[in-house]
């Protein structure tokens, strides 16, 4: 006797040949045991602001993606929707592709079962809609015909910031256990003529580089496998622009994505014969054939989408937006300017050199003082980076007067203050390292290598995250004046092993990601307000999963403000200012050896949260004035620069400019940044900057900042929108190193 679906609580079907179905001639099938009735065909229509997602789910119950771009104002209009394309032989654009069924490519999921097979093949149930003020949830329920293995896509789509963020959770309600071997939160398809790919690479001390490349009949993959520190050599974001070979930032179409995920990732691009591209986003499959027992559950993380047709600027615009509102930890909120002790003091330092730079924090206008690394450890005490981590107690010797002393000095000088951890690593040289073998991840009977004298600590174990929950929970108890933590995180993973999960090393790349997000989710429960920055040798952890429980991140360890163009640059395409430390250094800078002007090195912090990371003694009275200055006119204009729309006027990976703008919601008030990275020996009058995001028809007062004379001869007068967008701002910004910053008050 046939046991249908029907008796699983769902519909009896039968496939019929489909007239509007996507497939060149659906084939009817019986199942031994299940029937599959047919439905009529359904269109699923998710609106995000400005663009449509329009999914088809065809008499057969298999459900496609017709369409991700500009809205459709009827999608009904897509019923009987035919593909143009001359065959579809394995090329099905299934809505989230599983190994199995007639699908012949990149899954989304790929599972093992218990007895072998690796075939799934995903028909649709039902779907619901759901709408919570701004965010539209949808939720298609999808099933494997014969495993029962159950499908959610989740879809939120974010109405004011056209953001759609997708993600599913994989089901296994059979008796026996299986293998998750790819598992993708998202996939979209897109249709152009050509792609031009857009994604970034890095280095410790070079984070985010950009990368452009037109993308061929092939599948393009980004991955990261470092464990953690994953974002320091690719990021998990892209941008696709559409129909060109140029990158703009104002015209086109563009769809970007980003990944919620701070290990191990893998974005894919698969251009198949038919010419239209796949994208997958989602964890990486390396070494994680994740184990799903009967009746468990895998969610996978967000896969945030955007389209835009004004070119990478809207694209930055939306996930900006939506990022402020909604990805980042109090992401409305302003961060205070700051001075980092590391780079002027290192781990040599007293308390009165702390109380000195303190001093002289308050004395330039900056509004907290951070202690970076080096406070701790004391039977192996933290005089280089070779002993002491995991040993969170105060070097006494050091700081005889305890971190109160310190916290509370700064409090009466009207400054916040903040501290360093590092609660996921430990050098072999501590006591931690001793009293816990167990907990550090090291493969039995093999050597565990050193990365900068250290080991990581092995979150998938509920112990270690208790600990390390226990670090920032202490060090908080050290005083109740601390306002701000710098988490850090100091290398990547490699020879992986668990003592924790034994037999399932599997699990250990996603169970440890899931153990650090755990971990912070306990810290924001107790310590909502307490500002957390993340930093990972600099840029190694900037993702939109760490954001949801940190305020900023460490851009880059690199303080050159020359580098530091590039990377703010190529970082603001994904992620707002808002979150970018970025920090005026010494010269002869201490990574690079590069010496630029302290103007300069101000105006390239100013675009993002400013802050200062040198010994303020060797700065000369001259510096120290302009310093005072720049600190003072950032808060003039700071508002913009983390809750204005961003505006990229020039790149600098196009040319030797970098120009960037903050415009506020109201249009009212700009401000602009322009700088030279090289000598323009043909230039004569000045670079016209065509601004952007003004209103053409309001007149502004442009005001050039921290100088005496300016470098644009219409500096004090108004002008309209439409003047400065169509040229006439044209101030002369032509040798190595010159930079502007200007004010724009509507009149
Ligand atoms: C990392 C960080 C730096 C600093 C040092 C301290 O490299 O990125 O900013 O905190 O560690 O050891």
């Amino acid at each position: 006797m046939k046991k249908t679906l029907l008796a699983a609580g769902l519909a009896v079907l039968m496939i019929l040949p489909a007239g509007a179905a996507m497939r060149r001639k659906p084939k009817a099938f019986t199942h031994e045991t299940v029937e599959v009735p047919a439905i009529e065909a359904e269109i699923i229509a998710i609106s995000a602001g400005n663009s449509s997602l329009i999914l088809l789910a065809d008499e057969d119950r298999l459900l496609y993606t017709l369409h991700y771009g500009s809205k459709v104002a009827d999608p009904q209009e897509y019923k009987g929707y035919r593909t143009a394309r001359f065959t579809e032989n394995g090329n099905l654009n299934y809505t989230y592709p599983s190994t199995g069924g007639e699908f012949v490519g990149v899954p989304a999921l790929h599972v093992r079962y218990a007895d072998g097979n690796h075939n799934t093949d995903l028909r649709y149930q039902s779907h619901k809609t759901t709408r919570s003020g701004n965010v539209e949830t949808t939720e298609i329920f999808l099933k494997d015909y014969v495993t029962l293995l159950e499908v959610k896509l989740i879809y939120e789509a974010y109405q004011k910031e056209n953001v759609l963020i997708e993600h599913s959770v994989i089901t296994n309600p059979g008796k026996e256990p299986v293998e998750l071997l790819d598992y993708a939160s998202g996939s979209m398809y897109i249709e152009a003529d050509n792609y031009l790919l857009t994604h970034f690479h890095g280095a410790w001390a070079h984070e985010m580089q950009v990368e452009r490349e037109m993308l061929g009949y092939d599948t393009k993959v980004i991955e990261s496998l470092r464990g953690v520190q994953a974002t320091q050599s690719q990021n998990p974001s892209f941008m696709l622009s559409l129909n060109t070979r140029e990158f703009s930032e104002t015209g086109g179409e563009v769809v970007a994505g980003a990944l919620q995920w701070s290990g191990n990732f893998r974005l894919s691009f698969t251009r198949n014969e038919s010419g239209r591209v796949n994208v997958l986003g989602g964890i990486s499959p390396f070494a994680s054939a994740y184990p799903l027992k009967k009746g468990e559950s895998f969610e996978t993380p967000g896969m945030i989408w955007t389209w835009s047709a004004d070119g990478a600027g809207g694209a930055s615009r939306n996930l900006h937006r939506w990022a402020r509102n909604y990805g980042i930890y109090n992401g409305g909120s302003v961060n205070p300017t700051l001075l980092n002790s590391w780079e002027g003091a290192y781990f040599s330092f007293t308390t009165k050199t702390l109380t000195d730079m303190i001093d002289d924090a308050a004395s330039m206008g900056l509004e907290m003082f951070v202690l970076d690394d080096g406070w701790f450890g004391n039977a192996y005490p933290r005089n280089g980076d070779a002993a002491g981590l995991g040993d969170w107690q105060l070097n006494t010797s050091k700081i005889p007067e305890g971190i109160d002393y310190v916290a509370s000095y700064a409090h009466d000088k009207g400054l916040k203050f903040g501290i360093w951890i590092e609660p996921e690593m430990v050098n072999p040289a501590s006591e931690l390292a001793l009293a816990h073998p167990e907990w550090i991840v090291q493969s039995p009977g093999r050597e565990n290598y050193q990365i900068r004298n250290q080991w990581v600590l092995d979150l998938a174990n509920p112990a270690v995250q208790d600990f390390i929950y226990g670090v920032f929970d202490s060090v908080m108890q050290m005083s109740p004046s601390i306002d701000y933590v710098k988490w850090d995180c100091n290398r990547i993973i490699e020879s992986f092993y668990s003592n924790y999960l034994s037999k399932e090393q599997d699990r250990f790349y996603v169970d440890y990601v899931q153990g650090f997000y755990s971990v912070m989710r306990r810290i924001r429960e107790k310590y909502p307000s307490v500002i957390v920055q993340c930093c990972s040798s600099g840029g190694g952890r900037v993702d939109y999963g760490a954001l949801r429980y940190f305020n900023e991140v460490w851009t880059s360890d690199d303080t050159d403000a020359e580098i530091r163009v590039h990377v703010q640059y190529a970082t603001s395409l994904i992620y707002p200012a808002c979150i970018m430390g970025c920090h005026v250094s010494d010269v002869p800078n201490h990574q690079t050896r590069n010496v630029t002007p302290l103007k300069f090195r101000f105006d390239v912090a100013c675009a993002g949260r400013l802050g200062m990371e040198l010994q303020p003694k060797n700065l000369n009275e001259a510096e120290r004035a302009l310093a005072d200055r720049c600190i003072t006119s950032y808060k003039q204009y700071r508002d913009l620069v983390f809750a204005g729309d961003l505006y990229r006027l020039a790149s600098p990976e196009d040319g030797p400019w970098y120009a960037l703008m903050y415009v506020s919601q109201g249009k009212d008030r700009a401000v602009v940044f322009t700088y030279s990275t090289a000598f323009q020996v043909r230039d004569t009058g000045g670079q016209p900057f065509r601004l952007q995001g003004l209103d053409p028809a309001r007149k502004y007062k442009v005001t050039e900042l921290n100088v005496d004379s300016s470098c644009w001869w219409g500096s004090g007068r108004s002008f309209s929108g439409s003047f400065l967008a169509g040229g006439g701002f044209n101030p002369v910004i032509r040798h190595k190193y010159d930079s502007a910053i200007f004010l724009l008050e509507a009149e």
